[in-house]
This record gives C-alpha cells, structure tokens and sequence, in this order.
C-alpha cells in the first residue's frame, strides 16, 4: 500500500511550499550527524525486529529540519505519517480520534508539542507508554470510563522550548535529540543541492556567500535561495554569482552575519533606548512591537549564538561584539 504523509490545515501551507526541497532520505540529508547517526541506528534496529520505533523528541530552534527529520524517519520505516501540532489538538477527544486513526506502526509528529493543553497531554501518557486511552462517556453519576487499545505507533514530538515540557511528557521519549545550527559549510552544500533540485545554475562562491548569511538555518538558506534565483532571473541570466548573490543579499536587507531587518531593530533599539541593557525581554518586545516569545524562539536564539546578546538575571545586555558590529562606541 502507498504510504502517505497527512496533515492538518495547520501547517499544510508550510509543507506543500518546502517539501520539494525536503530530502527524503538519511543519506541525503546533510548535517546534523550525531542525530542522523543514532537515528540511523534506531531504525535500522526497530526494522530488524519489526517493531514500531520508540517515541522521539526532536528540540531546537525553528527551521533546522524537526519535520523534515519525521519525513524521512516515516520513509526508512515505510509507515505513514500523520503531521499535526499542539494548539490544533484543542480536547481531550481531538487526540483519542487522532491516536485511534493511526494504522500499527504508524508515525504522530506533533510539532510544537509544548503547547499541547494538560487534559490532551495526560490522555498521551497512556498512549505512549501502553497503547491504551481512557474515554469518559456520558456525565455526572452515569458517566463512565471505556478503556481503548491503539495501534503501537510512534510519536515525534518536536519543540522549539523543551524547558515548557513537563518531566512526565519529556520522560516519555526513548529518544532525544537537540538539533544543533547548521556549519557554512552544511549550509553551502544545502544551498547547492536546493539549487540543483530546483533547476537553477550556481557558482559555489554564491551558494558560500548565502549559507554566511542563513543564520544556520536551512529553511532561511533556501527562502534566501529562491529570492536570489527571482533576481538573477530577472536582472541577470538566471546564473547565481557571487556578486549576484551579494547584490540581491543586500536588497533584501540581510547584512554579512545573516541579521536582518528586525534583528537589527532589536540590538539598535537596546543600545539606543537601554544603553545596552540589561533590559527584560517583555520590554524589548513592547519598544520594538514583536511577541516576546517570537524574540525568545526566533531571534534570540541566533544573536546569543553569535555572541551579540547574553541573558543575564537582570535582563538582556548587548555585548561589545554588537558595538562593534555597528560601529558604535559604548
Ligand atoms: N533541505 C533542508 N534541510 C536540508 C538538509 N538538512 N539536508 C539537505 N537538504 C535540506
């Protein structure tokens, strides 16, 4: 039977416009090798003795391959896979109808699983651990409990905040992995397989010129990409060049480390208006009117890594690397 990969509305948009840059295949993804290496194990293991692979955690900033991992996961194990996230599992019955529609053997990837509710994440106890869900039916003094069998499946939980997992859930997982930013070089050969999969000519300097500014992310490399092809095709012939790559770079606003627009914003805005800080996170986010935990989840994250800001127990400070990065004295 064809296996087939089914999601909700949710993120069915993402999806349908990255999964042709999806590899479908462990040997043809690039990076991230201590979890391609374990996973490779697992599932090479799980299929020798023909059971279902132990539950999976998948952590890390977003855009660093969580669902492209469970895609490949449910191809090497040839089993379906059913994509759905957190906040669209609203009731304890939304999951027992999702669970009880699993065929055995079957992948559940939920992404953003730390925004699951406590009712929906209790019934998911039971199910990881025993295959079984207890559904209450009917109410008050007739009201009864029904105990259900699942089918042994796999679930893939991935989270950008696994500190907002609680120690029951996270227990739960035999397998945990934390996905790490991509190296330019990762990213370099990312952008010119992407390339290569979408038809369009490209030096290597201009694919090195894009993965130094994808902030180690696959999914900025190859949105950078497809913009960069728009450019070249339009302007030029269709060729991605260095130079092309720098020009069409510069247009879009994204500097030599990768920040762009609004990363910007924030490191100016607490240099100028915090002095550097330290400043609390819910501020920064009212002076530059983004939601704290887009700053915490999305920004963040990569200015930390790059060294420009550091958390400290009063607040967020610029470090001296972020004076200098624009050229401003403290
Ligand atoms: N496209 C997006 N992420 C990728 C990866 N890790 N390897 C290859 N191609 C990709």
């Amino acid at each position: 039977m064809e296996k087939r990969i089914i999601s909700t509305d949710l993120i069915d948009e993402d999806l349908k416009n990255e999964t042709n840059l999806r590899p479908k295949h462990l040997s043809e993804y690039i990076g991230q090798e201590k979890a391609k290496d374990n996973l490779k194990v697992f599932i090479e293991a799980s299929k020798q003795r023909n059971e279902q692979l132990d539950h999976v955690l998948l952590y890390g900033p977003p855009g660093l391959g969580k669902t492209t991992l469970a895609g490949i996961i449910a191809n090497e194990m040839d089993v379906n896979l059913k994509i759905t996230a957190g906040p669209a599992i609203e009731k304890p019955g939304d999951i027992a109808a999702i669970l009880n529609g699993l065929q055995p053997g079957d992948l559940l990837f939920i992404d953003e699983i730390h925004r699951l509710n406590r009712q929906v994440e209790e019934v998911l106890y039971s199910a990881m651990e025993d295959y079984v869900i207890d559904i209450i039916i009917g109410k008050g003094p007739a009201a009864r409990s029904i105990r259900l069998d699942l089918p042994k499946f796999t679930l893939i939980g991935a989270t950008t905040r696994i500190s907002l997992l609680t120690a029951p859930l996270r227990d739960r997982f035999g397998v945990v992995h934390r996905l790490e930013y991509y190296t330019p070089n990762e990213l370099k050969q990312i952008v010119m397989r992407s390339s290569n999969v979408l038809g369009v000519k490209i030096d290597e300097q201009g694919a090195v010129e894009i993965a130094r500014r994808s902030r180690g992310t696959p999914r900025v490399a190859n949105r950078i990409l497809k913009r960069v092809r728009d450019y070249a095709q339009v302007r030029y012939d269709g060729h991605i060049t260095e130079e092309i790559a720098n020009i069409s770079l510069d247009l879009l606003e994204i500097d030599k480390l990768g920040l762009d627009k609004i990363d910007r914003r924030l490191l100016q805005t607490m240099i100028e208006k915090f002095d550097g800080g330290p400043v609390g996170l819910d501020t920064i986010a009212a002076a530059i009117g983004e939601e704290s935990s887009t700053i915490e989840e999305v920004y963040e994250p990569y200015l930390i890594q790059l060294g420009l800001i550091a958390r400290t127990p009063r607040g967020r400070v610029v470090t001296p690397s972020a004076y200098k990065h624009f050229n401003v004295d403290k």
